[in-house]
């Protein structure tokens, strides 16, 4: 019997955390990315979303797994559901690293992916995080850098999670069977609009930071013309009406379910990045 996890995005924001929290579990992983390389003590594979060759070499041997989307990528269907059914036929666990509120209609495109999980026949999590604070140090940085984040938002609130908390809820789920078949909906401790984050930021770093509330038009030109491809600027803002419209300012307890504690706040998480907020 084989108890090997993989680990899809192990470079990226949440897959280095799980990868990291395993290890200190003493787990035997193998981390997925384009390179192939190994990480830590864990062995590489080489895996890209769209070439299934890569899949059967990155599931064998496995009995479960952390699968994301990595940024960047519009075809949630396309892309993950020939990895769904990879891990089914291979009776592989999955946690499946989803979206906050796409439960509210089944025919958005990752609740057609959780849908496929349900029905797979494989054990499953299906974990759904709120925004990351982590897009701060990440997306929002460039911004940052001239005293400014521009979204869209409005005066939404969002109840903004920890990358650290979203890989430690996998974590507590690919090593226990006690959350089999259930769907979580990962929260940070308070719902904060982005005047309110940009106060915590500014009090991080030593430096003024001010919240701009954008048209999605002006949003979508800021991210065109620093290079980002027109469909995912596109999908980049429609993901703000569910912020518009106080739909992501819902706040649960489900990070501390299954980790057994509360989750970081966007404070915590500010202080903890003020260099890379800075840099
Ligand atoms: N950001 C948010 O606020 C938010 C909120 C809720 C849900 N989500 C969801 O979370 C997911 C993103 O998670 P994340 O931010 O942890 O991921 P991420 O950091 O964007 O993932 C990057 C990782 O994916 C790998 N990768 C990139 N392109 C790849 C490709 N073509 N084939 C194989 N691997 C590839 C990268 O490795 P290499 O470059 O080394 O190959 C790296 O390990 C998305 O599904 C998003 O919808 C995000």
């Amino acid at each position: 019997m084989s108890n090997k996890i993989l680990v899809l995005g192990a470079t990226g924001t949440v897959g280095r955390h799980v990868v990291d929290g395993l290890l200190a579990k003493g787990e035997t992983v193998r981390a997925a990315s384009r390179s192939g390389k190994p990480i830590a003590g864990a062995e590489g594979v080489v895996f890209e979303y769209g070439r299934p060759e890569t899949y059967g070499p990155a599931f064998e041997g496995v009995d479960r797994a952390h699968v994301l989307l990595a940024s960047g990528y519009v075809d949630a269907k396309g892309l993950l559901l020939p990895i769904i059914e990879a891990a089914a036929e291979r009776k592989a666990k999955v946690i499946f690293q989803s979206v906050f509120g796409v439960d509210a209609d089944d025919s958005i495109p990752y609740r057609q992916v959780e849908i496929a999980l349900e029905k797979s026949g494989t054990p499953y999590v299906i974990l759904r995080p709120n925004w990351f604070a982590d897009n701060f140090h990440n997306f929002w940085k460039a911004g940052i850098e001239h005293g400014q984040i521009a979204v869209p938002a409005a005066d939404g609130k969002s109840s903004f999670i920890d990358a650290r908390d979203i890989a430690a809820s996998s974590v507590a789920a690919l090593t226990s069977s006690a959350f089999d078949g259930k769907a979580f909906n990962l929260t940070g401790p308070q719902a904060l609009s982005y005047e309110e984050a940009a106060a915590i930021l500014s009090e991080a770093t030593g430096k003024p930071i001010a919240y701009d509330a954008i048209s999605d038009e002006a949003f979508i030109g800021i991210l065109t013309g620093a290079g980002v491809p027109a469909d995912y600027a596109s999908f980049l803002a429609s993901i703000f009406y569910p912020v518009r419209q106080g739909w992501t300012a819902v706040v649960t307890n489900d990070v501390e379910t299954l980790t057994g504690k509360a989750p970081r706040s966007l404070k915590t998480y500010a202080a903890d990045y003020a260099a890379a907020l800075k840099a």
